[in-house]
């Protein structure tokens, strides 16, 4: 039985692949592999007369990963989550694709993350193996383990965190069963998102306080172990997929977040949703001053060809100071594979826009460092 639709076991790597994924040598690899006693299938098993090379399942390399980071051969980034929003006000720029590829990244080079898909479309949801509104009838049909199946959203924990605060008795029910291991315990973790993610913008409206703050006093509970089921300091990394529009979840997301992540389509006018976004940005810091997230501009789609790529660049300018000095390509790969219910990074290991994905999370953990290490020294001045 498969836990998501993704055909995982048809994504077989061989060693040259593995090194690519992990960012390592293959010699490097070798050594990992005799070190970590990792028992890696070889292909003569089911047939005696191939060679005996290695299959790495995906499962594998992200438990090579974790290994990794068990023997502390990953820079430590920060002792608290830093959190991430990919947002900006405007569709199909890249954000899911963005918050997809870069999580993945992220979870290769051994950090602990959690993706949380904070759009009623699932479309972050997808990508990593679930039909937010499969049945229990159907997944039986596709021979698809109850996991498969999305129970619950990141709303469920929000509404009963809101619930409990308005003082209504609320005990707060262990919410672990929703968050998912799309490929396996060692790898990244997923809240997935379905339909009923909707009520969330409803809930928002009941809110005790200021609204604009719950996730962020939700992640500050969680921490301090007070959510049953959710401990958001098990992890390095925490990345919202928000929706193309304005709502009170990716206006939480914005508050709660060290790095808002904004892609930039280059082949089109996305300059404008990014106008409104630091508008938005701007406007919490003045209502709440402890707010101080980065921007980070990413130009997706980018293509050297077209004109309208150097009159963007031009309007970017504006925000130099917060530009990626990488860019993502335009590529037919990311819509050509994303039927397949997993990140282009797991499925073509070797392309040129997983490399490039690759390189942007390099710059994004060294953004990560100076935003975490400017948190500290504020705290300890106050
Ligand atoms: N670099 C790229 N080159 C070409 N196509 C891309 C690239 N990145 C993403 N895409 C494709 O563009 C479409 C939109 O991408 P995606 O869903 O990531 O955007 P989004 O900003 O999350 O959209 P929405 O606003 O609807 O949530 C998808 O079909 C995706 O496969
Ligand atoms: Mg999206």
């Amino acid at each position: 039985m498969r836990s998501t639709f993704a055909l995982q076991d048809e994504v077989i790597y061989r060693l040259k692949a593995v090194a690519a994924l992990l960012h390592v040598s293959e010699n490097t690899l070798r050594n990992h592999l005799r070190d970590s006693g990792l028992e890696i299938q070889r292909a003569n098993r089911k047939n005696p007369a191939s060679p005996a090379v290695r299959l790495f399942s995906i499962g594998d390399v992200f438990r090579l990963a974790q290994w990794r980071r068990e023997q502390e051969l990953i820079k430590k980034v920060a002792s608290s989550p830093i959190v991430i929003a990919v947002d900006l006000i405007k569709g199909g720029v890249g954000k899911s694709t963005t918050a997809g590829e870069v999580g993945i990244q992220l979870a290769l080079q051994g950090y602990r993350v959690l993706m949380i898909d904070l759009d009623v479309q699932s479309n972050l949801t997808q990508l990593l193996g679930y039909e937010s509104d499969l049945t229990v009838d159907e997944a039986a049909e596709h021979d698809l383990h109850p996991d498969a199946i999305v129970t619950g959203t990141f709303a469920t924990i929000c509404t009963q965190f809101m619930d409990s605060k308005n003082g209504r008795g609320t005990k707060l029910q262990d919410v672990s069963s929703l968050i998912k291991h799309p490929f396996g315990p060692a790898g990244p973790a997923l809240i997935a998102s379905d339909t009923f993610l909707g009520d969330l913008e409803q809930a928002f409206t009941y809110a005790k306080g200021n609204r604009e703050l719950v996730f962020r006093q939700l992640f500050h509970e969680s921490a301090a172990g007070h959510i049953p089921g959710f401990n958001v300091a098990e992890y390095d990394f925490v990345i919202f997929d928000c929706p193309p529009s304005i709502s009170f979840s990716s206006t939480n997301a914005i508050a709660a977040a060290d790095i808002i992540l904004a892609p930039i389509r280059m082949d089109s006018f996305a300059v404008k949703g990014l106008s409104r976004l630091v508008s938005e940005i701007n406007g919490l810091r003045e209502r709440s001053p402890e707010i101080r997230p980065q921007l980070l501009i990413l130009p997706t789609h980018y293509s050297t060809n077209i004109r309208r790529v150097s009159r963007m660049q031009q309007q970017l300018q504006a925000y130099k100071d917060n530009l990626s000095p990488t860019v993502i390509s335009s590529s037919e790969l990311f819509p050509k594979t994303q039927e397949n219910y997993l990140p282009l990074t797991l499925q073509q290991p070797t392309a040129a826009p997983v490399a490039e994905y690759r390189l942007f999370t390099e710059f994004l953990l060294t953004v990560a460092a100076k935003v975490k290490g400017k948190t500290s020294v504020r705290a300890m001045e106050s």
